[in-house]
């Protein structure tokens, strides 16, 4: 079965065609940072017209791609939430006007299970369920308990600022570029990690011991940076290096604080910051888990994600109606807290 999909929640325009949930015929991305990187950030606005524009020439050609035409397409499957309002209901929109024009099988999809898909598009989904999730992008921070492919509990998530807004927040303020991530990740490789100390926040011993929690952090690195200073010798570097650091090691404590408990060995990350290398580097290290990533050009915004979980869903008969619409924020995750 060859099903499209559509993504178009943020500032990537994207099309796949994916065969069986899992072979990719196409994958196309078009990215609108350009647009957007004079601002240090997305806009909305801009976001949604730049997708108006492209979205008829990026499924195009990830059909051209595929070497298919529209009749060759089994079903589509598109994101639906969480994202930019506007920005998803073009490819929402787009995505139900071709399914109806073909009388197609047509799923809308929640975009944080995709991440959480997109490394089964490389035949590598960990052992199988259950396992532990690692949603990291730039909306959400998210450790869960995954039993399905739409079966998720959260077990800890941010309390404030996700980990990637934190990344793009302080790459703003230093000027260190956009998308911050991608940015402070490069600079970083040349810096050293303790050159600051920034601090962690102390929500373990509380009745959330997995929730995150960015906004000190960040403060810590945009406003207070002299009281942090530990050594004399400070580049852009040593800041970008030390706050990553950081903001890993905030994420690590949940996550291995849950791996201990639940006692799920196996860790499968998706979303933007699942591309950064001090993330990877160091659950690397972890010879006790088995950490399953995405190859880096699916850990961020994709069709083929949408596509592949879209899959999942349309071989067990769901289908959305064509009324469906759109939502800005996740859908309620179960949540539970041991
Ligand atoms: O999943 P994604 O493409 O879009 C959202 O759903 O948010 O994630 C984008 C986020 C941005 O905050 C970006 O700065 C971050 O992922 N990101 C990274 C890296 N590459 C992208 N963060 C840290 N290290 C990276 N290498
Ligand atoms: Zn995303």
């Amino acid at each position: 079965m060859k099903v499209l999909g559509i993504e178009s929640s943020c500032d990537e325009c994207a099309a796949a065609v994916v065969q069986d949930g899992k072979t990719l015929l196409s994958n196309v991305v078009a990215t609108q940072i350009p647009f957007h990187a004079v601002y240090d950030g997305v806009v909305p606005e801009i976001a949604s017209r730049k997708h108006t524009e492209w979205i008829y020439a990026v499924v195009k050609e990830a059909l051209d791609t595929a070497g298919l035409g529209p009749g060759g397409i089994d079903g589509v499957a598109v994101t639906a939430r969480p994202g930019l309002l506007g920005s998803l209901l073009v490819g929402l929109s787009f995505a139900k006007a071709f399914a109806w024009a073909r009388d197609l099988p047509f799923i809308a999809v929640d975009h944080m299970l995709a991440h959480l898909y997109a490394c089964q598009l490389t035949g590598d989904s960990g052992t199988g369920y259950p396992f532990l999730g690692l949603l990291v992008s730039g909306g959400h921070s998210i450790i869960c308990r995954v039993d399905n492919f739409d079966d998720i509990t959260v077990l800890g998530a941010t309390i404030d600022d996700a980990v990637g807004e934190a990344f793009d927040k302080v790459s703003k303020y230093y000027g260190f570029g956009y998308p911050g991530g991608a940015a402070i990740d490069k600079l970083a490789q040349r810096g050293s990690p303790d050159a600051f100390r920034f601090p962690m926040p102390n929500l373990y011993k509380g009745e959330h011991p997995y929730d995150v929690s960015y906004s000190g952090l960040k403060t810590a690195v945009i406003n207070q940076l002299e009281q942090f200073r530990v050594k004399k010798t400070t580049g852009p570097e040593d800041i970008a290096a030390s706050f990553q650091k950081t903001a890993v090691e905030i994420l690590l404590r949940s996550l291995f604080r849950a791996a201990e408990d639940t006692k799920l060995s196996v860790v499968v990350a998706g979303g933007g910051v699942a591309a950064n290398s001090y993330l990877r580097a160091r659950l690397a290290e972890r010879r006790d888990l088995r950490c399953v990533f995405p190859p880096p050009e699916l850990c961020g915004d994709n069709g083929a994600m949408i596509a592949g979980l879209g899959y999942q869903y349309l071989i067990r008969g769901d289908r959305s109606p064509l009324r469906v619409t759109a939502s800005a924020r996740v859908k309620d995750f179960k949540r539970s807290y041991p």
